[in-house]
């Protein structure tokens, strides 16, 4: 990151230090996080970078390398401007670290990122655990991993306005290359799971951007919560959807609007998905873990309708290719990302198959990253 340290020490004149954070992609456990629920996310070998210095006064400047953004603040008036991009995400943070009771000063801070934009692999999530880092550690604010998750969380469901659950910056900063992070997020409770050297995680990029994105995922986690109420009053002890299984819902399906009640399906099935998933990764059982993956994009799509064209194309695309074991939409959906589990020795074919196929049917050209 030498580039970025030299633009830090062009732009402010001081010596900074440099902190990272990686994105991520789910294998399993789509909109279950905001639900109490399980996720089984796993980072990416790409960053979100900043550099800090820390300032005698209250002010804090920002220089995003990637946008040319550079904007000028005072702790003490944060506030959300849609003008800007990352400065939001630095100043939320700062926003929940304050509302937390933490003492900051100011500081002047350059970011640069390789993780891709409005892609669903949680560039955002990057960005606030990176910077939650730099303001801990140059502060000595003694903020354990899972608090600073929160933090992230924080800033974006109060400051950004996204009604977002954990995971992201859990598996953000809690999270090691190379394994998937277990999470039950009600109870913060995790694990590290071995993924199986012989199979690659690869990740397409439809490369459609997800506008409606934020809009849907506020309605869907809305719309759970009025699952729950209906479903309360057969069961009043239920807190969220997590504590509901298949035999309650059913019980209690006439009482749902239908569109209500399919909403509610995916996150119970999913729910079983991630807990399935995760038993199958321990036994080495990669092909049953591929079918779950088939069973939630499948989900995704018609229960919880949060897929588009271009990422059911890339799905289907996949079926019955040599060396593929499942696939299915990562992240928010409509749009992003897929990702894909296929045997190592298949990889280049995989990806030159169904970009071709993709082309066919939609004149785009994805991307392909090995996550
Ligand atoms: C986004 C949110 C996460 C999670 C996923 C869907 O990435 O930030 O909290 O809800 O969507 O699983």
């Amino acid at each position: 990151m030498s580039a970025l340290v030299e633009r830090h020490v062009q732009a402010y004149g001081e010596e900074p230090r440099v902190f990272k954070a990686p994105g991520r992609v789910n294998l399993i456990g789509e909109h279950t996080d905001y639900n109490d629920g399980f996720v089984l996310p796993t980072p990416i070998d790409r960053y979100l970078w900043v550099t800090i210095s820390p300032r005698e006064d209250e002010t804090v400047r920002l220089q995003a390398m990637d946008f040319d953004e550079r904007t000028e603040h005072r702790l003490s008036s944060i506030r959300y401007d849609k003008k800007h991009l990352w400065a939001n995400y630095v100043l939320g943070v700062a926003h929940s670290l304050i509302a937390r009771g933490y003492t900051l000063g100011g500081f002047d801070m350059s970011i640069h990122g390789d993780v891709p934009l409005g892609a669903g692999l949680s560039s955002s999530a990057a960005l606030e655990t990176a910077v939650v880092r730099a303001l801990n550690d140059t502060f000595s604010l003694g903020i354990d991993p899972v608090e600073m998750a929160y933090i992230g969380k924080q800033c974006e469901n109060e400051f950004v306005g996204v009604q977002s659950g954990i995971m992201d910056q859990f598996v953000s900063g809690l999270g090691e290359y190379g394994k998937a992070l277990f999470v039950d997020c009600r109870t913060n409770e995790h694990s590290l799971h071995d993924l199986d050297p012989e199979y690659s995680v690869i990740i397409l990029n439809t490369m459609v951007s997800r506008e409606v994105a934020n809009s849907e995922y506020n309605l869907r986690k809305s719309q759970c919560d009025e699952a729950t109420n209906i479903i309360q009053k057969e069961h009043p002890d239920i807190k969220a959807l997590r504590d509901v299984d298949e035999e309650m819902l059913l019980g209690s399906w006439a009482e749902l609007p239908d569109l209500i009640a399919r909403r509610a399906r995916h996150v119970v099935t999913e729910n079983r998905r991630v807990l399935d998933a995760l038993e199958m990764l321990s036994e080495g059982d990669m092909n049953g873990f591929g079918d779950l993956m088939y069973d939630s994009h499948d989900s995704l799509r018609h229960d919880y309708e949060v897929s588009c064209m271009e990422l059911d194309v890339l799905v289907d695309s996949t079926l019955y290719l040599k060396g593929v074991l499942g696939a299915r939409m990562t992240g928010a959906g409509f749009g992003g990302c897929t990702v894909n589990l296929v045997e190592k020795g298949y990889v280049d074919e995989f990806i030159e198959t169904v970009s071709k196929r993709y082309y066919n049917r939609t004149e785009k050209r994805l991307e392909a990253y090995l996550a």
